[in-house]
């Protein structure tokens, strides 16, 4: 993280280049790489996920997996131009247990979120977003502290620790992880609430 040397960062690109760098919580020892966000740093909509996967420890990008395959095709579904929105995470180091040669992903806890905090807030600080997306329980309660369950709160709009308006939808590697019924109802939910946002932005 930042040392007393370091001048805080006035771009999205140098904030990036002292997150490669962060030891604020231990998951930077078993990680790749750090995982910035990435989009447009002039865009109205940020989108916030939970933390790195598989994929995206290794490539350096957020979304790129299958989950994130899943949410680029859900925004192109509602109108929305991912390459016109930030995309990041609430955490920005993998999780993971080791099992054989896989690396099974992990939920971060509490107190990582709240560590990883410190450049969320950062990066929306550079950002000033009009609009935030939260996927799923990290993201709803990196942004807004409140850690309660997702089912009442999908949909809806809350107000992020910083003011700013907050819509709270599905994960879509929760989609993924569905049987089929209920998958297709969640993800026709995502697909609501990524309307709701696009008429919001609109
Ligand atoms: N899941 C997330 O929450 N973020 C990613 O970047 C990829 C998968």
């Amino acid at each position: 993280a930042q040392s007393p040397d370091e001048a805080a960062p006035q771009t999205l690109d140098q904030a990036a280049a002292q997150a490669a760098s962060c030891t604020r919580c231990d998951l930077c020892h078993t990680a790749s790489r750090t995982v910035w966000g990435e989009g447009d740093p002039a865009a109205a909509l940020m989108i916030v996920g939970e933390a790195p996967g598989d994929h995206e420890d290794l490539q350096g990008r957020p979304f790129i997996g299958p989950a994130g395959q899943l949410l680029r095709r859900e925004l192109a579904g509602a109108g929305l131009d991912a390459g016109r929105a930030w995309l990041t995470n609430a955490v920005k180091h993998f999780k993971f247990t080791p099992r054989g040669k896989r690396r099974l992903h992990q939920n971060p806890d509490r107190a990582e979120i709240r560590h990883c905090r410190w450049w969320l807030d950062l990066e929306r600080d550079l950002l000033r977003p009009r609009l935030t997306v939260a996927l799923g329980a990290t993201a709803a309660f990196a942004l807004t502290d409140d850690a309660s369950a997702l089912t009442p709160r999908r949909g809806r709009i809350e107000t992020a620790l910083d003011g700013g308006p907050v819509l709270v939808t599905w994960h879509p590697s929760l989609i993924l992880r569905l049987e089929a019924g209920r998958a297709g109802q969640a993800r026709a939910e995502l697909a609501a609430d990524l309307a709701l946002a696009a008429r919001m932005l609109a």
